[in-house]
Parts: C-alpha cells; structure tokens; sequence
C-alpha cells in the first residue's frame, strides 16, 4: 500500500470502504493461517517500573499504587496450571523492574525450560542490555515483546520522559532480531498528540523491521498518570491499523489485545474479524491482575481469566475461528 492509500483508510469514515478493508485482512491472515486463533499465557510478573512514561499506570512516578512482584515460585505455579490447562506458551511480562537481574531471569528462565522443554517462552520486560538478551536466548527464551509505541521520534519524546528515546527501543528490537528472537513489536493508537502521519511512520517501521508480532490497541487513559484527562483511543481507527498492519505484515502474529476488549465488550471478537488471530487469556494471580494497571478498568474477569478457558474457546467458535493451543510459530 502507498503513502496515500493509507492516509485515506485512516482517514475514511466510508462503512463500506471499512468494511472491505477487514474483509481484505481477513483473506490474507486466513491464506497464512486459516481460522486458527492461538493462545497464550500471559504471566504479569511484576508492576514495579523504572521507567516512568506518562501514559502508563505502573510508571515510577505513580505513588498511588500498590506494587506486587511474583516469586519465581509463584511465576512457575502460573506455568504450571497454565500447563494443565493446554498453553505451549507462557509469556512473561513486567515493568522495567531492576529486581529482576540478569542472574534471576536466566534462573526463571531456565527452570521453565527445564520444565517445559518444548513449550514456547515469550519474554516482555522491557529495554535490557543486548548480553542480557542474548544470555536469555541461550537459556531457552523464545520470543520477546517490545513495543516501539510510535515510530516519530518526536511523537515519543512527547510520550515519554527524555531518558527514555526512540533510538534505545529501535536498538533493542534490532538486537533482538538479531540475535534470533521472534520479535514483537507495536504501537497505541490514539495516544496523545498522535497524528495520521505518526501512525503512517508506525506502519513503515513495521514493514522495515519486519517483526513476527505486532501488538497494536487502543491509548486508555490511567487516572493516575499525566495523560489522565486525554480521550481513549478510538476503536474503529485501531481496528483499521490492525488491518493494514496484516495486510502489509501478512504472516504476522497479531493479537487481539486486552486494551480491545477493554474499550467494547467484543472488541476482541471484532479484532479476529480486522485480521488479528492470537488472544493471550491471563495466567497471572487475581492479586497481579488488579494492580497490574496499566490503564484504568482493565478486565480481568471471564475470558480474560486463563482459568476461565472454555469460555474463551466457545466465543472464538462463535465468532467463526478455531481455537488452537499449539506453539503457533510465526510462519516463515
Ligand atoms: N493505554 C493503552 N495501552 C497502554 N500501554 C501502557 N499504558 C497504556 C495505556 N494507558 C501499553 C503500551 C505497553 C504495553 C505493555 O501496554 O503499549 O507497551
């Protein structure tokens, strides 16, 4: 798609124009992938956050929150009822927390694989040192999430405290990749001060780094952060990113994000149908849900619920996709 073609669905109100353009993702997500819709465990670790980006509920700054951190006894119970469950992937996700070490992370990380020699493990912690990156490769870490949140470089000075730049993020995920990694990267839509031709230079980013997931939802704003009183994301626009991103991106992984399904009942359901095809149900204990607030009114009850699993499965059915708990690599 060129420059113009984008600006224009961006820009369109036109249903049918829309309505298409879903339709178009849904072929091609479905010439790659067909109707399956993988899941994944989702374990948040940790809300305890170094950094202190101005639309995040968990950033350093936020005094009124309670901050937990999951044992790694506790993150390998999630694993296994996780397993018992049917998940072949558990993604580990927390703030920029410094008590997680290198040495602690390879020890979590190795007694997973230990563990689980054939489950996929998918790391979200935020920006590290490249060693660190590559000695959690070589321990048996998969997959890593990091979202590059918007691709303007000042657009993101705008979103986050000057310690924090667009260059470190595009450094990490370059290493990452290379290193071998499956790579997520990703981008709210709807974040304050965000422009047509930010998210134009969030899907050109894309197509250059070429990452095997693309984590895409809607800003919502947290009560206790800076970014508290701008409006949320709006979901038709997100819904149309997520599209072209899998029209651009065809074998991508992209998920139909907790963000979705937090601004509309079945915003998740009406993500499959723009051309997402994973959803990642929370594995983590009911204590971490809650503080693990990274916006406000995150669900954390029904089909959020890993535990709540059937659910899950019967409305991905009734919305016309199959359920499949393998490791759903991305395909090459
Ligand atoms: N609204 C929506 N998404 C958010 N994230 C962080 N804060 C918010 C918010 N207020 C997203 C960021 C981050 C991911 C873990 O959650 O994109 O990468």
């Amino acid at each position: 798609m060129n420059d113009k073609e984008i600006l224009h669905f961006i820009n369109t109100n036109d249903k049918n124009e829309i309505e298409s353009l879903f339709k178009r993702a849904g072929k091609v997500r479905e010439e790659h992938y067909g109707k399956s819709v993988y899941i994944r465990g989702l374990i948040e670790v940790t809300n305890h956050c170094k950094n202190d980006c101005y639309y995040c509920g968990i950033r350093c700054s936020n005094t009124n929150i309670e901050r937990f951190r999951l044992s790694i006894n506790e993150i390998l119970d999630c694993c296994q009822t996780g397993d018992e469950l049917g998940f072949k992937t558990f993604v580990i996700q927390g703030g920029e927390d410094p008590w997680f070490t290198t040495e602690r992370v390879i020890e979590l990380i190795s007694l997973i694989r230990q563990r689980y020699p054939t489950h996929a493990i998918t790391l979200s912690l935020g920006e590290r040192p490249a060693t660190d990156y590559e000695l959690f490769f070589q321990n048996g870490a998969n997959r890593y999430l990091l979202r590059h949140e918007t691709a303007s470089a000042e657009h993101y000075t705008a979103l986050h405290p000057s310690l924090q730049t667009l260059a470190t993020r595009k450094q990490c995920l370059c290493e990452l990749k290379k290193i071998g990694y499956q790579v997520g990267a990703g981008f709210m839509v709807g974040s304050p001060f965000q422009t047509p031709d930010c998210l134009l230079a969030d899907l050109r980013f894309l197509e250059e780094l070429q990452p095997q997931m693309v984590g895409i939802g809607p800003f919502i704003p947290q009560k206790d952060t800076p970014f508290c009183s701008y409006p949320q994301g709006d979901l038709t626009l997100c819904l149309k990113m997520l599209a072209i991103t899998r029209i651009i991106l065809p074998k991508a992984l992209i998920p139909a994000t907790t963000a979705m399904g937090t601004i509309t009942p079945n915003g998740r359901e009406l993500a499959l149908n723009a051309g997402a095809n994973i959803v990642m149900p929370n594995l983590s204990p009911v204590k971490a849900k809650k503080l693990y607030s990274i916006y406000d009114n995150k669900i954390i009850l029904g089909d959020e619920a890993a535990e709540n699993l059937q659910l899950l499965k019967e409305k991905i059915i009734n919305a016309g996709y199959e359920p499949d708990m393998s490791r759903g690599d991305a395909k090459q």
